[in-house]
């Protein structure tokens, strides 16, 4: 009998573990998104949008749709759908597996800060104007507000809109991945001498890591909130071969 996946995605991975399922004769497979990108990218398997409606909501959704296998393969700071996730695995008796890529790790010629929220970010760019790089959901930038002085260079899926209320900040559109060499290039157009970043891990963000490296740039780290202690995994792989293994008995 087929068994049947909800993927809470949004993630590179999400949608890479979507394409090896895809053609799976044991699973059927749904990917579900948020919904925050405006043209996200296109899916291999069929996709919901939207909130559920909290954790009562997801649970709801896993029982009417005869789910027998969650997978949060969300990105590491999307904490509450995460934590919506582990209660609605427990309210509905459905296995809840996580997909979650290990933070990048400090080498020894980083120059990371690392700080618990964008607003401890935006202290620690200090009062003199500096030249920072924010790599930050739209969502996340507001608190830059706050310290005007400084020239911002913002790059974001989908335009910031409105805009910052700050006298200098320059925005670009673009998707990942990033390439080293490209983002020393774009470092250096713009002369900056700061990022603000998340530990994102995985290789599609890291080239702005290694690029401040090789610069010597500071990079401010805001740190992963704390997520629910759920069985996870670290790549698509071992998520397949969870998958291979998965503890009978499944609906
Ligand atoms: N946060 C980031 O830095 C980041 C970066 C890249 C991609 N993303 C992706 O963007 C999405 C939203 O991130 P977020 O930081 O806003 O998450 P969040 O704060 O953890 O979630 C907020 C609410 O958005 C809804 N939601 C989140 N992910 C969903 C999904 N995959 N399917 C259906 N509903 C979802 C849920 O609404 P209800 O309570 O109504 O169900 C959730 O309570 C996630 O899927 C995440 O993987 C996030």
């Amino acid at each position: 009998m087929q068994r049947s996946i909800l993927i809470l995605g949004g993630t590179a991975e999400a949608r890479a573990l979507a394409g090896k399922l895809a053609g799976d004769p044991r699973f059927t497979v749904e990917l579900s998104l948020a919904g925050r990108t405006r043209a996200p990218a296109e899916q291999p398997v069929p996709v919901r949008i939207g909130g559920f409606g909290g954790a009562e909501g997801l649970a709801a959704y896993l029982n009417q749709k005869d789910v027998s296998i969650l997978i949060d393969a969300t990105h590491p700071y999307a904490a509450q759908i995460s934590r919506n996730a582990a209660k609605a695995a427990e309210m509905s008796g459905v296995p809840l597996v996580a997909l979650r890529r290990s933070p990048w790790l400090r080498q020894p010629d980083d120059r990371w800060i690392e700080v618990g929220s964008v607003a401890d970010a935006v202290n620690e760019l200090g009062e003199a104007p500096r030249k920072a790089f924010l790599t930050l959901g739209r969502q996340e930038l507001l608190p830059f507000e706050a310290a005007p002085q400084h020239a911002y260079l913002v790059r974001s899926v989908d335009p910031v809109e409105p805009p910052l209320a700050v006298p200098n900040a320059v925005y670009l559109t673009a998707r990942g991945p990033f390439g080293q060499a490209d983002e020393v290039r774009l470092l250096q157009d713009h002369g900056i001498d700061v990022i603000v970043a998340k530990n994102s891990g995985g290789p599609a963000s890291y080239g702005k890591i290694a690029a401040a490296r090789d610069l010597g740039i500071e990079v401010i780290l805001i740190r992963r909130p704390d997520l629910p202690d759920v069985p996870s995994v670290e790549t698509v792989g071992e998520m397949l071969a969870w998958l291979d293994h998965a503890p009978a008995p499944l609906k």
